[in-house]
């Protein structure tokens, strides 16, 4: 096996569950540049560079490190053309350009690409700078819209009719906040017709012209069991042995790998190839599978649940995202089940209490056959065998288990669960039976009114 040195960009869960992909067949070397330092990356990693956001320095860092290639995790650092000057620098990158990130960091872009190239699973929107013409629209949609900044704000600007707003007076003034603030930098605020149904997520391994996908993955984005509480960044997901989901046929799962297929060639012929993992968010709607959001990067928690189960050598499906000539045999997948659930400090989604200890008890975790995937935490330190780490205002860990069904690899996560103790916590309903059952029945629902 070749021998490679990596440079790691990141330090969420999403990061060390990339990380853990690289190195658990031996071949490669990870150089890490990590805001915070994550004490799972740190373990694995050779050397590191305390930031994720200078250009300058994550290049030089790169280059004595020797790096063959670097895999950047969050999509800040995208937007701001890192992989541009890490390519100059010449370190080839598995992450998209600049230019070809805008598929997540501008969403007009993103909306106007899938109408220019008649991409299916577009939804009815209106990208507009005038107050009166996105209330026009709102009307017309007897207010049940989404409304959205255009560019990145931390998955925190998105605000949904039902969930965020409860009447056209909300949605008036937050679209006037959109528009008076140029939120996320734009003059425009993007308007789009309510989605019901259930969301999923697939991922991508494109190297700009072919793209492999995963399994289908469902992240939890509300903090609180049932759906209920504050969007978060996503507080748990579940992926299934026959890489689907229990409330997504074959066919719906094809027709959304074709979906994200046509958007990397539409993606090559702009002349933006993306090379690298994109993330499409799909809601499985009455009319079948919709695009809600692409994203230019793995989806944190959702990257846990793919790599788990990825069986091909993830250094190898780099370089082919790199160098291309991907092909369907290089991202294999175990038929297994996977759950992961984050646990969080308590306040999480609305006033998260950082700077509080949570103990650790990584032997015992393991032998129930979970895997601990850290988040944002400060490491204290290890005694008998139980690591300590001090919450920031971010998720603080991931534990996720793969299994023969939902309902094994569950059992491992809730089991784990107990192992970890603080003044945190998690949902208890993500891959649940119960939940899975209201999730079939509502989707039965909606086709049966096609
Ligand atoms: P985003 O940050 O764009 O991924 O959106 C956050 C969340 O808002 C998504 O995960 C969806 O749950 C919800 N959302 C976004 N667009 C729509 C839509 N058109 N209809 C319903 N829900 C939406
Ligand atoms: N899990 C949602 C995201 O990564 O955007």
């Amino acid at each position: 096996m070749e021998q490679r040195d990596v440079l790691l960009v990141g330090s969420g869960a999403r990061e060390h569950a990339i990380a853990d992909a690289l190195t658990r067949e031996g071949n490669a070397e990870l150089h890490a540049a990590m805001q915070v330092v994550n004490p799972g990356i740190l373990a694995l990693s050779r050397t590191t560079h305390p930031s994720e956001s200078d250009a300058q320095g994550i290049t030089a860092f790169g280059r004595s490190a020797g790096a063959d290639f670097a895999v950047v995790g969050p999509e800040k650092p995208l937007e701001a053309g890192l992989v541009d000057a890490l390519e100059e620098a010449g370190i080839p990158c598995a992450s998209p350009t600049r230019g070809a990130a805008r598929i997540e960091t501008n969403k007009i872009f993103m909306r106007q690409l899938l109408g220019r190239y008649g991409i299916p699973g577009q939804v009815e929107h209106l990208e507009t700078s005038l107050l009166s013409q996105a209330l026009a629209f709102c009307e017309q949609h007897q207010w049940q819209v989404a409304v959205k900044p255009i560019g990145l704000t931390s998955g925190k600007g998105v605000r949904v009719w039902g969930d965020h707003l409860h009447t056209p007076e909300e949605v008036k003034q937050y679209i006037t906040q959109v528009l008076r603030t140029r939120m996320s930098g734009y003059d425009e605020v993007l308007i789009e017709e309510l989605l019901r149904g259930q969301e999923y997520t697939i991922h991508f391994f494109s190297d700009g012209t072919h793209a492999v996908a995963s399994p289908a993955v469902q992240d939890h984005k509300r903090a609180f069991d049932g759906d209920q509480g504050p969007n978060t960044g996503g507080m748990g997901s579940y992926s299934d042995a026959n890489g689907r989901l229990p409330f997504l046929s074959q066919q719906e799962y094809e027709t959304s790998v074709s979906i994200g297929q046509q958007v990397i060639a539409a993606l090559n012929e702009e002349g933006v190839p993306f090379k690298g993992v994109l993330y499409g968010q799909f809601m499985l709607t009455a009319k079948g599978p919709q695009i809600v959001e692409i994203n230019a990067r793995f989806g944190d928690p959702e990257a846990i649940n793919t790599l788990m189960v990825l069986r091909s050598n993830y250094a190898d499906l780099c370089m082919a995202m790199i160098h291309g000539g991907i092909r369907e045999d290089m991202a294999s997948f175990d038929d297994k089940a996977t759950v992961v659930q984050y646990v969080v400090p308590q306040g999480y989604g609305s006033a998260p209490r950082a700077g509080e200890d949570v103990l650790i008890d990584e032997p015992v975790i393991r032998e129930i056959g979970a895997s601990i995937f850290y988040a944002s935490c400060n490491l204290l330190g290890a005694a008998k065998g139980k690591t300590r780490v001090r919450t920031t205002a971010s998720r603080t860990l991931a534990l996720a288990a793969t299994g023969s069904s939902l309902e094994d690899a569950r059992k491992r996560t809730m089991e784990a669960l107990q192992f970890v103790t603080g003044n945190v916590f998690h949902r208890t309903d993500i891959a649940s039976e119960e939940s899975l059952r209201a999730k079939v029945a509502q989707i039965q629902a909606l086709r049966g009114s096609r």
